[in-house]
């Protein structure tokens, strides 16, 4: 009885044993699936971009901005800065289109730098959001959400210090320094179309001038801000600048002039809860990566100390995000494992 007793005492020690073993061995396949990516190949990329080449017949074209209408709805890109900042690019790389709200991540950051954060979320908040980018939350009796919605984006525009066009200078200076491009500029028939357009964003802006959230004279810094909507980029572009907010702002070539890792944090935390607007949620679920879009078909995605990667079509879905963009980013993430959740 008594050996019977101790047999089945070292038995249930051995079975525990074992599934210890097992749950270290476990552990150790988790963390190694999230610590190396497979190489990233042009191949590879080629091969997502074509899989997704019709999912523009999903979407529409933007055109509450006349001219975004005028974009061919097939023209198709994909860019990926690499770890070692190998910039990776398939589809039409040379093809230009607006970088629209994929620049109040650069506006954010520059108003930080100058501000500080705690001045400008004085002024908004830190929320997530159930409603379309350009609608007037909160604002009747409050702050915008977030620096990521029309209504945030144009007050975090108007505190960048200068008088007229200064502040866009600014946005525009920070772009080329990210994509080494000097080259980059912006659309002056963009910037005229949504002038003309934009009595949404007027209205926002007005209101928040009656609530002294902004203090301007004039609608300078209303047009600072459909300028920098108006800045012409690639998809090459947009990866460069997910990779520079993916390393603590340090740029694709290894540059730490403006590396700052509060910044990087606090872009990408405004990328993962607002940077798809209403759809950021079941994004953060299905791609969960910080990334932000633009009505322009570019999306940037910043993958947190690893890569950046850029997409563009103009065929939007009705959050305004791009369709095939949205689907080339997705597939890329399963095949390398990328989802920070995962
Ligand atoms: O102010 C606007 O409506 C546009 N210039 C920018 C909106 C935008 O890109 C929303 N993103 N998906």
């Amino acid at each position: 009885m008594k050996k019977n007793k101790t047999y089945s005492i070292l038995f249930s020690l051995f079975v525990m044993s074992l599934s210890i073993n097992s749950t270290v061995a476990f552990a150790q396949t988790t963390v190694q699936k999230s610590t190396t990516t497979k190489e990233i190949t042009k191949s590879k990329l080629t091969e997502i971009l074509e899989k997704n080449r019709t999912a523009y017949t999903k979407g529409k074209v933007a055109d509450y901005i006349p001219e975004l209408g005028k974009m061919d709805a097939k023209a198709i890109a994909f860019s990926v800065v690499t770890e070692k900042g190998k910039v990776i690019s398939v589809g039409d790389t040379n093809k230009k289109f607006t970088i629209q709200s994929i620049s109040k991540l650069i506006a954010l950051m520059v108003a930080v730098n100058e501000k500080g954060e705690k001045n400008v979320f004085d002024k908004m908040g830190y929320y997530g959001t159930d409603k379309p980018f350009n609608h007037f939350a909160n604002l009747e009796s409050g702050k915008p959400l977030n620096p990521l919605m029309n209504a945030g984006a144009i007050l975090t525009t108007s505190l960048i210090e200068g008088e007229g066009e200064v502040g866009f200078q600014k946005i525009l200076k920070m772009i080329r320094y990210i994509t080494k491009n000097d080259l980059i500029d912006y659309s002056k028939s963009v910037y005229e179309s949504e002038k003309e357009t934009g009595h949404r964003n007027r209205g926002m802006f007005y209101i928040m001038k009656n609530s002294g959230l902004i203090e301007a004279n004039d609608e300078e810094k209303l047009n600072n801000y459909f300028k920098q909507c108006s800045i012409e980029v690639t998809a090459e572009d947009l990866a460069k600048i997910g990779y520079f907010f993916a390393h603590q702002c340090t740029r694709f070539d290894g540059d730490t002039t403006y590396k700052n890792s509060e910044i990087s944090t606090l872009v990408q935390s405004q990328m993962l809860i607002a940077g798809m607007y209403e759809y950021s949620g079941e994004y953060a679920r299905r791609v969960g990566l910080p990334s932000k879009s633009g009505v322009g078909g570019g999306i940037t995605v910043a993958v947190p100390n690893k890569m950046g990667i850029g997409v563009f079509n103009p065929s939007l879905d009705t959050h305004g995000n791009s369709v095939a963009g949205y689907q080339m980013i997705l597939d890329l993430v399963n095949e390398y494992h990328l989802n920070l959740f995962e």
